[in-house]
């Protein structure tokens, strides 16, 4: 974990006289003596207050996928902004990122906001006014922002509280919501095909939507089923449910046109935020014409002083023309495919019990089990204690993963092929100074 020196101490001090825990999201609160403060980022390295360098795998909770601070979006934006930034009417600068955003995705309208929270919300309600309905189902460990409608069964709920699998419970991910607000909600396990086909049966005129992130990208990038995205498609298409694909963290990341390119499913609504605008707060709802017809002027409301800002706009603008002309994505999937395997192999020669999950530009990897997980449950039953070790290990080294296990580890096109020997480095000195945890797996592995 982080020591902290003189500098990052005094500066954390400081933050937490005014700010609540001294951060602005409780995700990045580590503890009083690990919390980082960071000053700076350049391509795959961000700097602390008292200039040790990490390489990033967390990159901002994963929107950097160009590489921190890319010359031409923030040329592009510096330019934009001379112009100023916020008219509350549209500018070129939307409609040039429009017209990429729907060629790259394939979806045919769409709409922007400024955050991922923001997106899911919006494309919720553009389902219930489109069908009519009010309930959606959502998965067990899926996040889909910060609002009372989803924050039931989130990723960091006590899995023992989610009840027997066959009758989940909805289970609060925050005190200060209203307890009626989760009869909306039908919360599933993740990839389980019967399960979903029976609520569609019972429920399925209410309704509205399933909201459904195609990777899960809050717990350790754990896969769909062959088939599972498919099924849902085919329930939604018989049922009128629309299907809503959250690709706050696999748009832009996994496939040019996200995961609904990658895993060939079409969904109706999509919401899209982070590698779309490189870390500047950029999110879309995106969809099917039909659908997106709904939101009309004085009918179904979507809106916000700062939707399509000139910052977000020439940045997203920016991210998305390298993202289409560049082979961007294939050469990130060749460098983290280069890293998994390498930590896959170290794991392996030391005898240490693991699964790599998710895609080689999103992965995760969990130690102590060899099982692959399924869905948030069969995710609970690992070892967090020796996982949480080989993070702290790894972030004393210099490299910057989250230190929480379920956040995967992102990589962005510059990260080169000195980093990853850097990493695997550091990895494999963690891996042999692993503590009791470690030898225990081991004396089992033998
Ligand atoms: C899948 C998913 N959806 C929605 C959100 C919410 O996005 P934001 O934090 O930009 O509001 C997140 C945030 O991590 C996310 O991972």
């Amino acid at each position: 974990m982080i020591t902290k020196n003189h500098k990052t101490r005094q500066l954390f001090d400081k933050a937490k006289q005014y700010i609540p825990y001294g951060v602005n999201s409780n995700f990045r609160y580590w503890g009083d003596d690990h919390t980082p403060v960071i000053t700076h980022g350049k391509g795959s390295h961000i700097w602390d207050a008292d200039d040790n360098r990490y390489i990033d795998y967390r990159l901002g909770f994963g929107p950097i996928i160009l590489g921190h601070a890319h010359p031409v979006v923030t040329q592009k934006v510096c330019k934009a902004i001379q112009h100023g930034t916020t008219f509350a009417f549209t500018t070129p600068w939307e409609i040039e990122l429009a017209e990429r955003f729907t060629r790259m995705t394939g979806m045919n309208k769409v709409r922007l906001s400024n955050t991922g929270t923001e997106a899911t919300m919006h494309a919720l309600r553009i389902a219930r006014a489109y069908t009519g309905r009010e309930r959606f189902i959502k998965f067990e460990g899926q996040y889909h922002g910060n609002y009372d409608y989803v924050m039931y069964s989130t990723p960091g709920v006590d899995a023992e509280k989610l009840g027997p699998r066959t009758m989940p419970r909805r289970v609060k991910g925050t005190e200060g919501m209203p307890n009626a607000i989760r009869n909306y909600m039908i919360s599933l396990p993740y990839n389980d095909f019967d399960m979903v086909e029976a609520a569609v049966q019972c429920y399925g005129d209410e309704v509205a939507a399933i909201m459904v992130e195609p990777i899960m990208g809050n717990v350790a990038g754990v896969m769909p089923k062959p088939g599972w995205l498919q099924h849902l498609r085919r329930l939604c298409d018989g049922y009128g449910i629309v299907l809503i694909f959250d690709e706050v963290k696999t748009g832009f990341r996994i496939a040019r046109g996200g995961a609904q390119e990658y895993f060939g499913v079409k969904a109706d609504l999509a919401a899209y935020a982070k590698a779309m605008g490189n870390g500047f707060p950029v999110s879309a709802i995106a969809g099917k014409e039909a659908i997106m017809a709904v939101v009309e002027p004085g009918k179904v409301a979507h809106g916000g002083t700062y939707c399509g800002n000139i910052v977000a706009a020439s940045a997203a603008a920016a991210t998305l023309e390298i993202l289409e002309t560049q082979p961007i994505i294939k050469n990130i999937f060749a460098t983290g495919q280069e890293l998994m395997q390498g930590m896959d192999e170290i794991l392996s020669r030391a005898g240490v019990p693991h699964v790599v999950t998710g895609v080689p530009s999103m992965f995760s990897l969990l130690v102590g089990r060899d099982e692959i997980p399924t869905d948030y449950r069969t995710y609970c039953a690992n070892d967090f204690e020796l996982s949480t070790e080989l993070l702290g290990g790894l972030i004393a080294r210099g490299i910057m993963v989250d230190d929480d296990p379920r956040e995967p580890w992102f990589l962005c096109a510059a990260h080169n092929a000195q980093d990853i020997a850097e990493t695997l480095n550091a990895f494999e000195d963690t891996v042999k100074t692993l503590g009791v945890h470690a030898k225990k797996q081991l004396a089992l592995a033998a």
